[in-house]
């Protein structure tokens, strides 16, 4: 990091030499510019000879643009409308654009790609992928906010001593445990990972849309946990502190490490199959498999008219979550359709073996949390739906099952995922959105 104390004089003015030429040139503005610069040169001295000149820190390119800075300071016009005005004159509309193979042109639908795609990115129309663009209007058309859902029945539930068993509120500490540091974590992969990966803006498009959603969600889980007026540092660090919600976050990160590096870039089979495995470990695994024991709980108190605020809570995030899910398998198979040579023996044994791994991650969280039947539901039972989870991301990416036979426990949570066909059940809220947030002019 840069310190000015470490400056080294001889090569570059110190903070002290620009602040007093500042101070110098508007003490001109009053007259007394000379006086005022031989006062600045007089401190100078002073302080050069108070303080003991040190080996310079700073590298020579530096170094180089502080002496640029200071002097283009002390040169600067002195209108600086004028200075704006030549500065708009001067702008290069070229700059930037040598990057792009085609950036000149007006882009074309085949000239779009889901990677390493190198028209300009810029331009959203025409559209190619209509399906990335639809689940962005969708998604816009879903909003909500943590707020509006009224928490009161859930806080004298949870002051009740005899309120919830001590079963339910281990269930609902640990989702809200897990759920406020995994949204983090997906935010975090779609910003600093997949973004720039990505290359085509209707994607891009829904992916900015998913995440300002996962802030969201952090929002609610927060939301949540100051409601409840939880112990915020025990919930907040679970994922390092209880391993059942540590291995499941500590999985995760491992795919996003590599793909976060500002270095990495696609463009070879490798790299491309490692953000094919990103893209997997998010949205098949993490959104599509960890997230779904502590929804199917929290739902299934929901049910039981417990917790019915938290669990309001939940119903919009796994609506969102399911978009998510499904927009990911869309991206997975969109980009497997146009690079056939990654989806190969090797790369569909990983994706298994990812798949299956995530599966028994969240068995081990379900035995975690349900050392006993509670709500309905046991570890057992929990078992089987994962295994029927797990078949299904499997066959979505075109892998085979690995858990033939496994049945849904709780058809229940599929009506509540395929909310659709619940045409009226966020009706009135997609509707105020829609118009309500409408400028008017007066
Ligand atoms: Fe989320
Ligand atoms: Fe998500």
């Amino acid at each position: 990091m840069l310190s000015w104390d470490e400056l080294n004089v001889d090569e570059t003015p110190s903070p002290s030499v620009v602040n007093n030429t500042l101070a110098a040139e508007q003490a001109a503005d009053k007259e007394s510019a000379q006086a005022a610069q031989q006062a600045a040169v007089a401190r100078q001295e002073v302080e050069l000879e108070a303080t003991p000149v040190r080996a310079p820190k700073l590298d020579k390119p530096a170094a180089a643009r502080v002496a640029t800075v200071s002097a283009a300071r002390v040169e600067a016009p002195v209108n600086p409308i004028a200075a704006a005005l030549q500065a708009v004159a001067e702008i290069d509309t070229s700059e930037g654009l040598q990057e792009l193979a085609t950036a000149a042109e007006r882009v074309t639908v085949d000239q779009k790609a889901m990677i390493n795609c190198r028209a300009d990115l810029n331009q959203l129309v025409p559209f190619k992928y209509e399906w990335a663009w639809q689940k962005y209007l969708d998604g816009c058309a879903n909003h909500w906010m943590p707020q509006e859902v009224n928490m009161n029945a859930d806080i004298a539930l949870w002051k009740k001593p005899e309120g919830l068993t001590a079963d339910e509120r281990l269930i609902v500490k640990r989702s809200l445990g897990f759920f406020s540091t995994a949204d983090s974590l997906v935010a975090n992969n779609l910003v600093l990972a997949i973004y720039r990966l990505v290359t085509n803006p209707e994607c891009r498009q829904y992916i900015l849309r998913q995440a300002f959603e996962e802030a969201i969600h952090t929002h609610a889980y927060q939301y949540c946990i100051e409601s409840l007026g939880m112990d915020e540092g025990e919930i907040f660090n679970m994922y390092h502190e209880v391993p059942a919600v540590a291995r499941k976050a500590s999985w995760g990160l491992k795919y996003t490490r590599e793909l976060s590096d500002p270095t990495f870039t696609t463009g070879t089979t490798e790299h491309d199959q490692t953000l094919l495995k990103n893209l997997i470990a998010f949205y098949c695994c993490i959104e599509g498999i960890f997230f779904y024991c502590g929804f199917t709980q929290i739902l299934s108190m929901g049910r039981r008219n417990k917790m019915t605020g938290t669990s309001e809570q939940f119903q919009y995030i796994l609506r969102d979550e399911s978009m998510h899910l499904n927009f990911g398998i869309d991206m997975i198979n969109q980009i497997k359709l146009e690079n056939p040579q990654l989806w190969n023996e090797s790369m569909r044994a990983q994706a298994t073996q990812m798949i299956l791994e995530a599966t028994q991650l969240e068995i081990e969280y379900a035995r975690d949390t349900m050392p006993r039947g509670v709500l309905g539901m046991n570890a057992a039972m929990m078992e089987e739906y994962l295994q029927f989870i797990a078949n299904r991301r499997l066959v979505q990416i075109g892998l085979k099952e690995m858990y033939p036979g496994a049945q849904n426990p709780f058809p229940w949570m599929s009506e509540i995922m395929d909310l659709r066909k619940e045409k009226n059940f966020f009706e009135t809220r997609v509707t105020e959105y829609q118009t309500g947030g409408a400028l008017t002019w007066e």
